[in-house]
């Protein structure tokens, strides 16, 4: 804030901007100055609506050093942690590939080369008939698009597409309240009362990066197999690997200096892990930079760009702030977009390739079809985007906001990998992904949806991609910045199982 005092001789500028923009906002009525995209008063449009530009102020996260998130780093790594011993957390969340795969859905175990990620990545069939895995079709076999672990540690309320992790703990509720603390966390494990309100999972661990690595193992096609402890619960599948890896001397010798004693659970493996993700901070953005004083740090163009993506339609903008609110740009809630739904789908709808988003969760009839508002941070880095991975652009990300049907009309499937197609997993994207457009229109009519019905011209998108261009870490696209999270020779590989990726030219990641 005192940023803004340094630069007292424009303080008349400022709080003309501020006043203009105050009156426009609060009466609603009048469009601010459109030719107003100076520094200050872009700033003061962000500043005004609670915008710092840090995401990670506040926040107690650990260093990529310490030795806890070292040891994450192994487990993240280790195939080990797969019952066929094939894949690893990083099989889908590479730090080079933004912390995800760059495909629009992901390949698990069984894969032709469990080495090579990103494009090029395919399923086997014969390892898939070894491993009595009857899903082949050519295609990826997972149902949805594999998001970033950057950042993990940001996420203060869901994880997960449809929230399935979900911490108690409102710690900041819609009006910015502080809620209530240690109330814990609901996972797929949790039980339910007798009114059917999903309980707090005891096992859960302290934050949501920790519960969350207690699914990927537990899940046949990420990681567990078809075959490994298999019929069994999701604890058989943990005490399993608890045991393999208690076998190996290395890793007791890791778990020892970490935790004090020789002990092998899950509840650390995925504390560790848990702590690795929460290192994985990347948040130096050229808009933080910007909203910290630097008026050289983002275009004019991502100027223009930003102020249409936080001024509400009524004041010339496109009101993107609404549901990417905050400096993580994201409300943390659910919404209808009706994006393309691709893939194998969730089992769901009269297709079973469908995917009930929320409602899965919720069970509630408005979340049928909406799914968790993406974060936009690294945006850039972590496409192709959506729940199902069915857009490899961001300006036409952009353009399904503006008018869905129409862009689902249009909607070229000539984008997606040859194999999504060939396989028949866009067979039914037509049906099911009219069901949620008929949602959302519902939703629009009943007054339930915040997606505004906004025009916006060619170059008004483009300075929209501008300013999402500006909410990218450098260091996503610096390999030497992101070493520290990619163990190499000097790190060990306690199971001699450790993921070294490889890309379609077999070049190391
Ligand atoms: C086969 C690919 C695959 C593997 C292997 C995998 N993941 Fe994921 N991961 C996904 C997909 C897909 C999702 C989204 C699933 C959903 O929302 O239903 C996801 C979601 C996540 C999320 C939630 C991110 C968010 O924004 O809410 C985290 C964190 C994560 N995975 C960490 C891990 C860890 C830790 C492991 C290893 C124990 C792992 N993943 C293994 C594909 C994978
Ligand atoms: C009604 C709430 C809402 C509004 C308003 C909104 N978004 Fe979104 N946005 C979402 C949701 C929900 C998704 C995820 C949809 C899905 O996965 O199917 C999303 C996805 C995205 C994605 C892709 C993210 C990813 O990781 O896949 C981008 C980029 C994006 N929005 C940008 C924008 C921009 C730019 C605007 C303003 C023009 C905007 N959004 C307005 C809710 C909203």
């Amino acid at each position: 804030m005192s940023k803004l005092h340094i630069r007292g001789f424009r303080a008349s500028h400022y709080l003309r901007s501020v006043s203009i923009l105050l009156i426009s906002l609060v009466l609603g009525a009048c469009a601010v100055d459109e030719e107003d995209t100076s520094p200050l008063f872009v700033r003061s449009v962000g500043t005004v609506l609670g915008l710092s530009g840090d995401p990670s102020t506040d926040r107690e996260l650990p260093d990529i050093s310490d030795p806890k998130a070292q040891l994450g780093m192994k487990l993240f790594f280790t195939k080990g942690l797969s019952g066929n011993q094939d894949t690893a957390c990083v099989s889908c969340h590479h730090p080079v590939l933004g912390g995800s795969d760059q495909l629009s859905l992901p390949i698990g175990v069984n894969a032709e080369i469990p080495e090579l990620l990103g494009p090029g990545r395919t399923h086997s069939e014969a390892l898939a008939i070894a491993d009595n895995n009857s899903t082949y079709d050519g295609g990826p076999t997972v149902p949805r698009n594999s998001p970033t672990t950057f950042n993990s540690g940001l996420w203060d309320q869901v994880m997960f597409h449809d929230g399935r992790v979900e911490s108690l703990d409102k710690l900041i509720n819609q009006n910015g309240d502080p809620g209530e603390f240690g109330l814990g966390i609901v996972t797929p494990d949790s039980e339910t009362d007798d009114n059917d309100v999903q309980q707090a999972d005891p096992n859960a661990g302290s934050n949501l990066p920790t519960a969350q690595s207690r699914f990927p193992v537990t899940s046949p096609e990420e990681m567990r197999g078809f075959t490994f402890t298999t019929p069994g619960t999701n604890d058989e599948v943990r005490t399993a690997l608890e045991t393999r890896l208690a076998a190996n001397q290395n890793w007791i010798d890791e778990f020892t200096a970490v935790f004090g004693d020789s002990t092998v659970s899950y509840a650390r493996i995925a504390e560790a892990i848990g702590e690795y993700e929460r290192s994985q901070v990347f948040v130096n953005t050229p808009w933080k930079a910007f909203m910290e004083g630097d008026d050289s740090a983002i275009s004019e163009a991502a100027r223009r760009g930003a102020l249409l993506f936080m001024l509400p339609t009524r004041t010339g903008g496109a009101s993107c702030l609404t549901c990417h609110r905050g400096d993580r740009f994201t409300d943390e809630q659910f919404h209808v977009l009706g994006m393309p739904q691709i893939g194998r789908g969730k089992g769901d709808g009269t297709t079973g390739t469908d995917d009930f988003g929320r409602f899965r969760v919720s069970g509630n009839d408005n979340d049928m079809y909406a799914f968790r508002t993406p974060s936009l941070l690294n945006i850039t880095e972590t496409g192709p985007w959506g729940h199902a991975g069915a857009y490899t652009t961001l300006e036409a990300v952009i353009r399904h906001h503006l008018d869905p049907q129409a862009a689902f009309d249009n909607y070229d499937i000539s984008q997606l990998e040859a194999s999504i197609v060939s396989s028949g997993q866009t067979d039914d994207m037509v049906v099911n992904t009219q069901n949620a457009l008929d949602k959302l229109a519902a939703n629009k009519l009943a007054g339930l949806s915040l997606l505004p019905t906004v025009s916006l011209t060619d170059a008004q998108i483009s300075d929209l991609l501008a300013f999402l261009e500006t909410l990218t870490d450098p260091c996503l696209k610096d390999r030497a910045c992101l070493a520290p999270w990619i163990p190499d020779a000097t790190v060990g590989d306690p199971d001699g199982l450790r993921l070294d990726a490889v890309d379609i030219n077999g070049n190391p990641l």
